[in-house]
């Protein structure tokens, strides 16, 4: 399998994750496919134009699906968007329409590297990609809330004044409005965050993490608020899970995985801390919650398959 990338979706999510990995140096060979062929040949100019400032050559192309088959990871960026008020669970329909055009292309090319899912409702979008390709379900994940960890890590680096690569703590759940953090399990560098909290002269309160917790759900709907989408933070933590199967990292990240038991659950895509490496997701880390985020992931995974059931796949 040689170290190449085909990105299905060049738009906002598609090229800030391409514009990431370019910076980065993450893969040698870079196809663009859109079903607008003229704005993916467009970004594949535009994006050959940065490589004499890039750490490494890179080889990058806007293609047809045939240049799937040799591929190492397919990341689906292709899809609608939420307008205001709009939730994610919104585009479940729409969505469900192109990931089925795009995945019927994809089994044709004969790709056997792992898929990689960001279009939304991601972890359902996961589980029709999974569902319709037939794939190995640890070779087919969903960016899941690694992006809403990520936010948390950088909200609660900002209030605890530490470095967020510092910070761990996870945000499990739906990458949606069903999601929850693990409080249970929240490091700062060696500190647990209850611990903190419940110091008195801390700078963070019980109270301060529920607000945190509210906002790292919410923050999404402020940006498209601003400026009508996200994608910056999504390309870079999409870069972070590609390095991680390119790199055979075996990386903690929450992405979308399937459950097979894990969690008292199965035959659904949701985000739980998994490892990451070359073969996709290695494992499920099963943790111990406590009652109320047992309740909490429950209840999130029950939101998944009422919609699953939904679908006719
Ligand atoms: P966008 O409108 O900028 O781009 C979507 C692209 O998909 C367009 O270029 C369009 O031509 C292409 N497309 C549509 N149908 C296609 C098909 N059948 N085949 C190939 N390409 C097709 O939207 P965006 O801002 O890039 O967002 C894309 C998706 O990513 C949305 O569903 C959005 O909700 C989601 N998203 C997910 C996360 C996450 O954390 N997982 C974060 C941000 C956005
Ligand atoms: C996000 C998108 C909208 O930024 O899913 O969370």
């Amino acid at each position: 399998m040689k170290n190449k990338v085909v990105i299905v979706g060049t738009g906002m999510v598609g090229m800030s994750y391409a514009y990431s990995m370019l910076n980065q140096g993450t893969c040698e060979e870079l196809v663009l496919i859109d079903i607008n062929k003229e704005r993916a040949l467009g970004e594949a100019i535009d994006l050959n134009h940065g490589l004499s400032f890039a750490p490494r050559k890179m080889k990058i192309y806007s293609g047809e699906y045939s240049d799937c088959k040799d591929a190492a990871i397919i990341c689906i960026t292709a899809g609608a968007i939420q307008v205001e008020g709009e939730t994610r669970l919104d585009l479940l329909q729409k969505n469900t329409k192109i990931m089925k055009s795009i995945i019927t292309e994809i089994k044709k090319s004969g790709f056997n590297g792992i898929l990689l899912i960001a279009s939304n409702p991601v972890d359902i979008m996961t589980y029709v990609a999974w569902k319709l390709s037939g794939y190995d379900k640890s070779k087919v994940i969903g960016s899941g809330t690694t992006l809403d960890s990520a936010r948390l890590r950088y909200t609660l680096s900002e209030r605890l004044d530490v470095n967020p690569k510092d910070i761990n703590a996870y945000v499990m759940g739906e990458h949606g409005d069903s999601q929850f953090v693990a409080w249970s399990y929240a490091l700062s560098g060696v500190q647990p965050i209850y611990q903190i909290a419940s110091r008195k002269d801390s700078k963070i309160s019980f109270e301060d993490l529920a607000q945190i917790e509210d906002e790292v759900k919410n923050i999404a709907y402020k940006i498209i608020e601003c400026k009508n989408s996200t994608y910056y933070g999504i390309g870079m933590a999409l870069t972070k899970i590609t390095t991680a199967i390119l790199e055979n990292e075996n990386s903690v990240l929450t992405v979308s995985s399937y459950l097979n038991g894990e969690y008292d659950n199965n035959d659904v895509y949701i985000a739980v801390p998994s490892i990451v490496n070359k073969d996709g997701v290695r494992e499920v880390i099963h943790l111990p919650l406590e009652k109320n985020e047992k309740e909490k992931l429950d209840k999130s995974i029950a939101i998944m398959k009422e919609n699953i059931n939904t679908l006719n796949l």
